[in-house]
Order: C-alpha cells, then sequence, then structure tokens
C-alpha cells in the first residue's frame, strides 16, 4: 500500500506549466468529476522562483483554485522519471503540451526539435502503453496544413504537404505515429487537435503567456509594445491578397482552447469511441494583423507604433478553420471575441510586465 500519494483517477498533463497547458489545468480543476491533475514539465520554457520548488503559474493557479496540483521537474525523455509518475499516480488519461515551439528557431536546431518533440511524444506514449493508459489528447496544430489549398481549413485537407519548419513538421510526424498506434492496436483513444492561433490570459490576470526573449507571435509582440518593453511593431507585410494586405489568422482565446480539451476528454466516456481523430480548434474567422493592432489598440487604450517590412520567411497570407466536426464531434464552439482576447492579453500584460519574473 503506497501511502504517499494517492490512488485517485488523474489526469497527466505535460507541460502544464505552459502557457496552453496551465489554462487548461484551471479549467480541469473547474470540473467537478475530476478528482487530481499531475503535471510534467521541464521548465525549458516555463518559470520558478529559485526558492520554490513549483512553477510560478501553478502556484498561482492553486492560489486561485483552492486546489493542490503534483508537480514533477522531469524531461519527457527520462523514461525511469516518467514511468515513476504512472507509478505514484492513477492516470487514466494524459493531455500532451510539453513541445519545443519556436518556429524559426526550429529551422536553425531541427535535431533538438526531433528530439524533444518527436523522442518525447514516443517516450510518453511508450510508458503510456507499459502502464495500460490509452487515452491521450494531443496538442496539434493548423500548421500541419501548410499552404491552404482551401479555405476555411477542414480536417479532411491534405496535411504534411508544404509545411515551412521542422516545428510543424514534428506536429505532423507525431500525428502520423498516432495513427499508426491506432491502427495496431484497438484500445487506443487518441485525438490530435489542432489549435489554430491561440492568444487571449486568464481573465483575473494571473496566469498568462510569457515568452522568454523577444516573442516570435504576433500577440505577445503587440502586448509588450503596449506595456513599453518594445518601442515598435513590424509587420511582416502589407502585400497579401487579404481584407488590407496583412496577414489573416484564426485568433482563438486561450480559455475556449482550454475547455477544448475538457470537451474532448468527455469523448472518452461516449460508447465506441476509438482510434485516431484529429479536431480543429479555432473560432472560424480570420482577423488581420492590422485589425488586430486596431482592437489591441480600442481594449488598452494605448498606441502601438508599427512600421511595415517585409514579408516573414514562410508565411502565408491567410488562414481559418472550419469549425463544424469540433461543434458536431465534441459539441464545441468558441465563444470568445476578438475585443475578449485583446482585453484579456491587456490586462494579464499590463499587470505582469515583466511576466512571471515580477
Ligand atoms: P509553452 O512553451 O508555453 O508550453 C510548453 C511547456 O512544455 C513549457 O512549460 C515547457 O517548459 C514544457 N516542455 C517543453 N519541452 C519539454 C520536455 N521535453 N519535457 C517536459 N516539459 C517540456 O507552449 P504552449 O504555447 O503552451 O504550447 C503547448 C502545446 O501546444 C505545444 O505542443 C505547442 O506545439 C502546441 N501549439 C501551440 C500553439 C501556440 O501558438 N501557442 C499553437 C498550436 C499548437
Ligand atoms: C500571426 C500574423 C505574421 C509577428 C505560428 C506558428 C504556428 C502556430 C501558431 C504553433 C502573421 C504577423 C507576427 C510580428 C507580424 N504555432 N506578425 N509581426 O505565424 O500564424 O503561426 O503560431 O503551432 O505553427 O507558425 O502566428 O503570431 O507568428 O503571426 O506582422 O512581429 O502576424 O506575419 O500574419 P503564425 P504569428
Amino acid at each position: 500500500m503506497n501511502f504517499r500519494f494517492s490512488k485517485m483517477p488523474a489526469i497527466l498533463v505535460t507541460g502544464g506549466a505552459g502557457y496552453v497547458g496551465s489554462h487548461t489545468v484551471v479549467t480541469l480543476l473547474e470540473q467537478e468529476d475530476i478528482d487530481e491533475i499531475v503535471v510534467v514539465d521541464n521548465l525549458c520554457n516555463s518559470y520558478r522562483h529559485d526558492s520554490d520548488k513549483k512553477p510560478v503559474a501553478l502556484r498561482r493557479i492553486e492560489e486561485m483554485t483552492g486546489r493542490t496540483l503534483h508537480f514533477y521537474p522531469i524531461d519527457l525523455s527520462d523514461q525511469k522519471a516518467l514511468a515513476k509518475v504512472f507509478e505514484n499516480h492513477k492516470i487514466e488519461c494524459v493531455i500532451h503540451f510539453a513541445a519545443l515551439k519556436a518556429v524559426g528557431e526550429s529551422v536553425d536546431k531541427p535535431l533538438e526539435y526531433y528530439q524533444a518533440n518527436i523522442t518525447g511524444t514516443c517516450t510518453l506514449i511508450e510508458v503510456m502503453r507499459k502502464y495500460n493508459v490509452h487515452k491521450l489528447i494531443y496538442s496539434s496544430s493548423c500548421t500541419v496544413y501548410g499552404e491552404p489549398q482551401r479555405l476555411p481549413l477542414d480536417e479532411s485537407h491534405p496535411t504534411g504537404q508544404g509545411i515551412s519548419s521542422p516545428y510543424g513538421r514534428t506536429k505532423y510526424f507525431c500525428e502520423e505515429i498516432m495513427k499508426d498506434l491506432c491502427n495496431s492496436d484497438q484500445k487506443w483513444q487518441i485525438i490530435s487537435l489542432r489549435y489554430f492561433n491561440p492568444v487571449g490570459a486568464h481573465p483575473s490576470g494571473r496566469i498568462g503567456e510569457d515568452p522568454a526573449g523577444i516573442p516570435n507571435n504576433l500577440m505577445p509582440f503587440i502586448s509588450q509594445v503596449a506595456v513599453g518593453r518594445l518601442s515598435e511593431l513590424m509587420v511582416f507585410g502589407d502585400d497579401y491578397p487579404t481584407v488590407d494586405g496583412s496577414g489573416v489568422r484564426d485568433y482563438i482565446h486561450v480559455q475556449d482552447l482550454a475547455v477544448g480539451h475538457v470537451k474532448a476528454m468527455k469523448l472518452f466516456q461516449k460508447d465506441g469511441f476509438s482510434g485516431f481523430r484529429a479536431v480543429n480548434l479555432g473560432t472560424g474567422t480570420g482577423y488581420s494583423v492590422l485589425q488586430m493592432i486596431s482592437a489591441f489598440e480600442a481594449a488598452s487604450g494605448r498606441k502601438i507604433p508599427y512600421k511595415i517590412v517585409n514579408r516573414r520567411a514562410g508565411d502565408i497570407a491567410a488562414n481559418y478553420a472550419d469549425v463544424s466536426l469540433a461543434q458536431s464531434l465534441l459539441g464545441w464552439s468558441a465563444t470568445k471575441t476578438v475585443d475578449d482576447m485583446c482585453r484579456d492579453t491587456w490586462n494579464w500584460q499590463s499587470r505582469n510586465p515583466q511576466g512571471y519574473k515580477c
């Protein structure tokens, strides 16, 4: 009998100290039927004070919810340490966020990305199989569609062609690996959630996106300009065939995304669900860079200085999701507007100008 660890049904969240993971943990803790959450994170893109065992994001979640989280500071490649987590807890389902995600960096360090994202996922799956855990929700990306052949992007759009980065290919390869796995054994239930562009923050302003270094993505860049950490935004191109020439994307509030994971978990309980399913999570509507700047200025009351520069290598003109499968299969659709996304991002950024390192 193991007295140190409870044996209540638990959900393992890899990368749960990161941006999407931390918001999903909050939403999971709000569910009455979820007993225990276990987070594994190697802290490569999340922050903890030297004096504390847990990352700041998880500490704040504990304060916000009054619940305690189990945390293991381990790397996914450490199979032994991962196995110990499955020994200690009665894991029933895994939500797998942990990955490296910087598109540009992946071009310079492809091996690191293949190791972390593909080998890491295979190691996790191997340990799951050993402990007879076959329910997995995977963080995929609209990047698996490559250059869109048609819009909106539905799940039957070809994947794997024209993906412009090693990062994007890791997401595609992991999906293919998981499909093969499901074909090999009907016990597996895997849902790959293809996120469009996650933005926003928890409305409390206690957790949010805290990129290391200069942000690669639009929304954290805009919010760091607004708060005075950066002087000016570069708009990458104004000559795309879009509403105003700037790039168009399907921005999705991170809280809506978090709810999508809970809905996906419910699908596991439905009779007859087995195998691999990929589902888009987006709003179905695209906004341009210039529209996002205006929306953020309105939400923050701050002017965002910007200048138009050349297109960024590898960028596409526009993408947005067909979200009908998420509606019909998961009973999920986005509820938050672009104004909500900008307001919550600004609330987080203005309360935490230096992110979690305050
Ligand atoms: P994030 O970097 O904020 O969170 C990832 C977390 O995983 C971090 O806390 C990091 O420390 C941890 N981690 C990374 N490698 C690890 C490893 N080998 N072992 C253990 N922990 C590790 O990223 P995010 O934005 O929250 O993204 C979460 C997932 O969603 C990723 O898989 C990402 O590819 C995917 N995704 C993100 C976006 C986006 O724009 N944020 C879009 C589509 C898909
Ligand atoms: C959005 C728009 C830029 C920054 C990336 C990944 C994708 C997925 C989501 C993980 C584009 C423009 C941006 C800036 C700008 N991540 N922009 N100035 O490129 O759609 O997708 O994040 O899976 O895989 O590629 O997101 O936020 O970088 O860009 O003008 O400083 O903003 O050109 O039109 P993207 P993004």
